[in-house]
This record gives C-alpha cells, structure tokens and sequence, in this order.
C-alpha cells in the first residue's frame, strides 16, 4: 500500500458476509476500509503496520504526530495491548462494548506499531459496539487503527455519503452500513496516573464513568499543552464561521437551533426540537455540513445546555467555532 496519494477505486461494500470477507482480505493486505462504529464511521487500517497506518494519515492529510485509536475484539485482545489499572478494568467492564476509548501505558509484548502511537509510550485502546465493526475485527484477527474517516480538520462523517465527500478515490472501500447511532466520537480517558483523566468528552457521559470510578475525573485542561495530541483547538471546522450562543439567527446566517429557541425558520436545522441531548448529538455533524452548504458567511448557534451529552456537543461546536479553514 502506497501512502503516496495514487488514486485508487474506492469499493463500495455491504455490511453482509461477502463485503465483510472483502474488506478483511483488504485488511489484511495492508489496505484502508472505512467502517461503522457506533460512534462515527472510521477509517481502519492493520493497526500491527506501520506502512498500513502511514497510509490513514495520508489519505486523511493528517498530521503525523496524532496518535490512532486502536479497535479491539474484547477486552482480552485489549490486555494484551495495554497495562490495565484495577479502574481502568472496572471502566472497560462496565462500558464495552462502547463508545469509551482507554488510554493506557503500552503492554509488554504490545503490537500496535510506533506509528499509530505516534512515538508515545501509552495506547488507545477501544471495543466497538457496532456489530459490522466487531464482525470486521473479528474477521482480520488484527487490531484496526481508526480514526474518524474524514479529511483532518473536517467534520466526522456519521454516514457512508460523508465518508464518500472526503476519501472517495484515496481509500480501497468503504462499508455502507447507514448512519451511526451515537453520533459524537468515543470518551477517551487516560489512566496512566494517579488520577484518571478526561481527555475528550464523548459518547459517554463524565457522570457516568464518575459513577463507575466512585471519584471525580481529573480535568482535561483547555490552557497548556493538549494531553490528547489530536484535540487540537482546530479539530472541527466548517467553511462558515460559527456563531455560538446566538440568541438569533441574522441577515447572511444559516441556524443550528436546539429545541426551538430561533423564531425563524429559513435556513434553520433544529438538532432536537424536543430538546433531546443524546438526539442532538447524532445530528450534530450531519447538520453542520448540511448547513455549510448552504454557503452563508456564518452559521448562528443557539445555546445548548452543558449536561450529558451536551458537554461533548459544546466542546464540538468551540473546536469548529475556533477552527474554521479558510
Ligand atoms: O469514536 C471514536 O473514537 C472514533 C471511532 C472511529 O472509533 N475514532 C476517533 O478517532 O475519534 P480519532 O483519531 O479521530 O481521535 C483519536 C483521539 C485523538 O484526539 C488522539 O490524539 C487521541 O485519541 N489519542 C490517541 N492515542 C493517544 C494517546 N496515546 N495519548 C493521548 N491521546 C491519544
Ligand atoms: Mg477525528
């Protein structure tokens, strides 16, 4: 596999028995296949090859410094890949399969390569709860490397038709399963000190792991040095400027309203008109790119509340809001 960005056909495969043989065999042989997760499509590759993942940050212009999260079978596979600590056990018993990403020191014996750890001494481990993408790993007997399969800086693609706008042409084959069901990516927590540490809020809510812990979490900081090398202030960014905590929606503004707060209805997208945080969240990014379309210099927020999955959604919209490309 090239990581020089050599036009390739891009097969388009069904969540079935053949497309999931296929997409293993092209595993296997060192290729890229976009996947469902629960949380956003992703784009795997052999997560053990350090050729096979030079290929992700290609084909996603990504910047090589930012480590990969690594798809496991079980929690057993996951062992042998990190070092768990009794919590970080009692987070993997309690939340996989799921949208929880474990950051821990690297195992002896471990396989993911330098590559997808970008030179780090630690590994991001996760156990998807999406069937296609349990019965893929299943089937390539490997640890997959994915990251959201999208161009970097994009938004995350939470459908085959997003994963399509992106990487048609740059990836060997996608797998067409519909859209996604949490919307937001993984909760990564590192449990590499004393203190386990929110690195990127998620799918999963801080409540709910802090109720698993007994303990609050340690903050991810927004000053200083970013823990998680990939939650770089730019992440997430549309074309259009955003527009957060807007009150209303203005001349030369498309709207992303939460529960009704925008009085006019033009060029408005509602993430959840009955004000539901975990509806809102699997909206998020298929709006966004709805709305950017609409090729308005800015796109007005309304507020949206902090709790739940609403911490997750903000901290999306403040990436996007900050990141914008030109
Ligand atoms: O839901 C998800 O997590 C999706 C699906 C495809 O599983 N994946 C995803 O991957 O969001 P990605 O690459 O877009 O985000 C991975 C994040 C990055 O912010 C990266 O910096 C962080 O995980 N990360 C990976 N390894 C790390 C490590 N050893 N230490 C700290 N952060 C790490
Ligand atoms: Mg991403």
């Amino acid at each position: 596999m090239l990581a020089e960005q050599t036009r390739r056909t891009t097969l388009h495969l069904g969540p079935d028995p053949a497309g999931l043989a296929e997409a293993a065999r092209l595993l296997c042989a060192g290729g890229l296949v976009a996947f469902p997760t629960e949380t956003v499509y992703g784009l795997g590759a052999d997560a053990t090859s350090d050729v096979a993942v030079a290929g992700i940050y290609a084909a996603k212009c990504r910047p090589a410094f930012n480590p990969l999260i690594a798809h496991l079978e079980n929690h057993a596979a996951a062992a042998a890949q990190g070092v768990f600590t009794p919590e970080a056990a009692a987070l993997a018993e309690a939340f996989w399969p799921g949208p929880l990403t474990l950051v821990l020191p690297l195992a002896p014996g471990a396989t993911v390569c330098e590559l997808a750890r970008a030179g780090l001494a630690s590994v991001a481990l996760r156990v998807p709860a999406h069937r296609v993408a349990q019965d893929l790993i299943a089937a390539t007997r490997l640890p997959l490397a994915a990251p959201s399969a999208n161009l970097s800086g994009h938004v995350s693609p939470v459908n085959a038709a997003h994963v399509r706008e992106d990487l048609d042409g740059r990836i060997d084959a996608i797998i067409d399963a519909g859209g996604t069901q949490v919307g937001v990516e993984s909760t990564i927590v590192a449990c590499l000190g004393v203190t386990p540490q929110l690195l990127r809020p998620g799918g999963i809510s801080r409540a709910a792991i802090e109720a698993v812990l007994g303990r609050p979490l340690a903050a991810h900081s927004e000053h200083g040095a970013p823990r998680a090398p990939g939650m770089l202030a730019s992440h997430y960014a549309p074309r259009a400027r955003l527009r957060l905590d807007a009150a209303s929606v203005q001349e030369g503004e498309a709207g992303l309203d939460f529960a009704g707060q925008f009085e006019n209805a033009a060029r408005v997208l509602d993430l959840s008109p009955r004000g539901d945080l975990t509806e809102a969240a699997a909206n998020l990014f298929a709006y966004l790119r709805a709305l950017d379309r609409e090729d308005q210099a800015a796109i007005a927020v309304a507020p949206i509340p902090t709790t739940s999955l609403g911490e997750a959604i903000n901290d999306r919209l403040r990436r996007a809001a900050r990141g914008r490309r030109a």
